[in-house]
Order: structure tokens, then C-alpha cells, then sequence
């Protein structure tokens, strides 16, 4: 025994699937549970989280659907993404005081196998920065755009969802990569501010403010040779008319149809696919852990000169904030990466 455990709270409060929502979420679709925090068996840590994600996959784990993940289950807790403290550790290999990152989110103490959580470095950025930037969102920038599109410098790329976590830093890496022009869309008229005076991309546009295919034309006169897919539906059918021959789709996500309670229409214009010779290719970032080497030699630099422009929306308020700041999430109320703290 490394570390004995050290005194503890005697109970962690969590949050549980109350029910499956049927379209949007709403607050009655979580409930809140206190539960006893077991005694830590040999190899555990108990970790006090400071940090959690919320994140829109986690909008179709809700769902009763066999994917890539298995679904939430109605009356159990909730898990994702969360950093935090060990404050008690029974095993070799971490010490109390550890910062780690781990994937029991949405409770407030998660006790853990220490082979289940990963020490992070806080000297190099902060602890929430290993949620985004340099977590599963930051990757999953990362794999779309490099590998899944396989850009090349001169490329003009499109990417949706451009003011949020991963859409924020495809464009950002674009243009490093030496892309021709970077094209971002998003909700509101703050956020394509943001979009092009804060993070750097050539052109933006609201999607709520008229006509898609139109505003793309608009922002991107010479076509795209790379669209990042984080909405699908419309988003999708207008980057099919603006992409150049040769032309690569990386589908990373499809918000709009989250909430869907019908089937959603595709784009009607796929025939464009065969005569512009387009390749359109969805992925999972965790099948594609072989890059993180390469991603974190490539992206750490960025955030440790500080170079790389990290949003984030912190909901204080810990666990009993989470389910409201999910439902926000789905809603637009973020600019970079949603997070709530404890
Ligand atoms: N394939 C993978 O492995 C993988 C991994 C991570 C994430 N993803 C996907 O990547 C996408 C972005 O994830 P994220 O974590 O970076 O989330 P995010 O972009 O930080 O947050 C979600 C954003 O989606 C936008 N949105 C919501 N409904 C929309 C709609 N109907 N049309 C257009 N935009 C809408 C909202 O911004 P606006 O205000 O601009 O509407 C919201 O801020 C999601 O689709 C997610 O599922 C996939």
C-alpha cells in the first residue's frame, strides 16, 4: 500500500439518466443520487473531480442504440470525461495529490483503478486544457482534418461548428498547415466575430442568417477542397456544392440531427459526389489513438507558447449544473469548450 487512505467524505453525489429524452433534453431527464463511496480496494484511488465535460456524444449514449459506445443505462450514473485530485490512493503507481484525467465525469468523487487514470501535466497547461485542447476534443480536430481529410497546404477548408471545441481548433490547425482559406460557420453574429477576429480563420458566417449554400459561395468564391463536418444536414449539402474536384468530406459529427425524432433529410445533391470525384469519410477519434504521439509533438508547442487560441465556457456550480449545462451545450450556449467546474 503506497498511499493509506487519508480521512474522506463519506459519500459522492452523482448524476444519474432519470429517463430517455425524446427529442431535446430537458432537466427531468436527470436525476441527482448521493451514494456511499466504497472502501478502495488494491490498485484503487479515490479522486475528488474538479473538472468535468460535457460533450454531444453523449447525447446519443443517451439514446437506447447499440454504437460505438454502449448507452447509458435509465437509474445509473452518468460517466465522461472529468480531471481531478487523488486524495486517497491503495496503489503503487500513484501518489495522493496526483492530478489525473479519467472518464468518470458527472459525480463528484469517482473511486478508480489507477490503471483506469492518466497523470497530467499541469505545468504545461491547465487541468481543464486536457478535457479540450489537448484531450478527446483537440485529438479529434487532430485525426479529422490531417488524416481522415488528409489536408495538404493550399487546401481551402470549411469547417462547421467553428466557434466550438473541435471546430475552433480545425481552423486554427489549418491555417498553420498552411491552408489557402480558412471558412467557419456558426450560430450567432458574436461568435463569427470570434471566429475571425479572435481565432484568425479568413471568413465566417451565421448558418441562422439565410441561405447556406449561398453564404459558403459567398465566403469561399473559389470553392473548398475540405469540409469538416460537425452539423451535417444543410451543412453538409452546401459544402457538396461548393467542394472542388477531388474534394474530401471528414464527418466527424452531425448535431442537427441529434435531437431528430423523424428522419432527416440528406443532401439532395450527392450525384455531385461521383462527377466532382469527392470521398466523404466518417471516423471515430478513439480508433485512431496510434496519432496521439504525433498530434501532441505537433498541437503541445502551441499551447505551451500560448499561441493556440483555447476558448472555454465554465459552468461553476459541479454536479447539480451539469445537466443544465448539457442541455446548453446542445443549444448553442458555448464558445470553445463546455465544461463544469466543482
Ligand atoms: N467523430 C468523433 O470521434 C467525434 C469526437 C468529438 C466530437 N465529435 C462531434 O464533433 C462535433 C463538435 O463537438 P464539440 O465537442 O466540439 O462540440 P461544440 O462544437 O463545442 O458544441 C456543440 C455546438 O454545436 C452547435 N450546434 C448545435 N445545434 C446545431 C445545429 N442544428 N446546427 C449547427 N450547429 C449546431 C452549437 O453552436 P452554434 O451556436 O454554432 O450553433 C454548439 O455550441 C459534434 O457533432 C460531436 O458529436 C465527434
Amino acid at each position: 500500500m503506497a498511499n493509506p487512505t487519508q480521512s474522506r467524505p463519506a459519500q459522492s453525489r452523482e448524476v444519474r439518466l432519470a429517463a430517455r429524452p425524446i427529442g431535446w433534453p430537458t432537466a427531468e431527464n436527470f436525476t441527482l443520487a448521493a451514494v456511499d463511496l466504497p472502501e478502495l480496494g488494491d490498485g484503487e484511488v479515490l479522486v475528488r473531480n474538479t473538472v468535468m465535460s460535457v460533450d454531444p456524444y453523449m447525447r446519443g449514449r443517451m439514446n437506447d442504440a447499440a454504437s460505438y459506445v454502449p448507452p447509458f443505462q435509465v437509474g445509473e450514473p452518468l460517466d465522461g470525461g472529468a480531471v481531478g485530485e487523488v486524495i486517497a490512493s491503495n496503489s503503487d503507481d500513484i501518489t495522493v495529490g496526483t492530478q489525473v484525467l479519467h472518464g468518470f465525469g458527472w459525480r463528484e468523487y469517482a473511486v478508480v483503478s489507477a490503471r483506469r487514470v492518466q497523470p497530467i501535466d499541469t505545468t504545461l497547461a491547465p487541468a481543464s486544457a486536457y478535457l479540450g485542447v489537448l484531450g478527446m476534443p483537440g485529438f479529434t480536430a487532430y485525426v479529422g482534418l490531417t488524416h481522415i481529410a488528409d489536408m495538404k497546404p493550399g487546401d481551402a477548408v470549411f469547417v462547421s461548428g467553428a466557434a466550438g471545441a473541435v471546430g475552433s481548433l480545425v481552423g486554427q490547425i489549418a491555417k498553420r498547415r498552411g491552408a489557402s482559406r480558412v471558412i467557419g460557420s456558426a450560430g450567432s453574429a458574436e461568435k463569427v466575430r470570434h471566429i475571425v477576429e479572435d481565432l484568425g480563420f479568413d471568413g465566417a458566417f451565421n448558418y441562422k442568417d439565410g441561405h447556406l449554400g449561398k453564404q459558403l459561395r459567398e465566403a469561399a468564391p473559389e470553392g473548398i477542397d475540405i469540409y469538416f463536418d460537425n452539423v451535417g444536414g444543410d451543412h453538409l449539402e452546401a459544402a457538396i456544392g461548393s467542394l472542388n474536384t477531388n474534394g474530401r468530406v471528414a464527418v466527424c459529427g452531425m448535431i442537427s440531427q441529434y435531437n431528430a425524432t423523424e428522419a432527416t433529410p440528406a443532401p439532395r445533391n450527392l450525384a455531385l459526389v461521383i462527377t466532382k470525384r469527392l470521398t466523404i469519410r466518417g471516423f471515430i477519434v478513439s480508433d485512431n489513438n496510434a496519432l496521439q504521439p504525433a498530434f501532441l509533438d505537433e498541437v503541445g508547442p502551441w499551447v505551451r507558447d500560448g499561441s493556440l487560441i483555447t476558448e472555454e465556457t465554465i459552468v461553476d456550480g459541479g454536479v447539480e449544473a451539469a445537466p443544465q449545462a448539457f442541455i446548453d451545450l446542445m443549444r448553442g450556449a458555448n464558445t470553445g469548450k463546455m465544461l463544469v467546474r466543482f
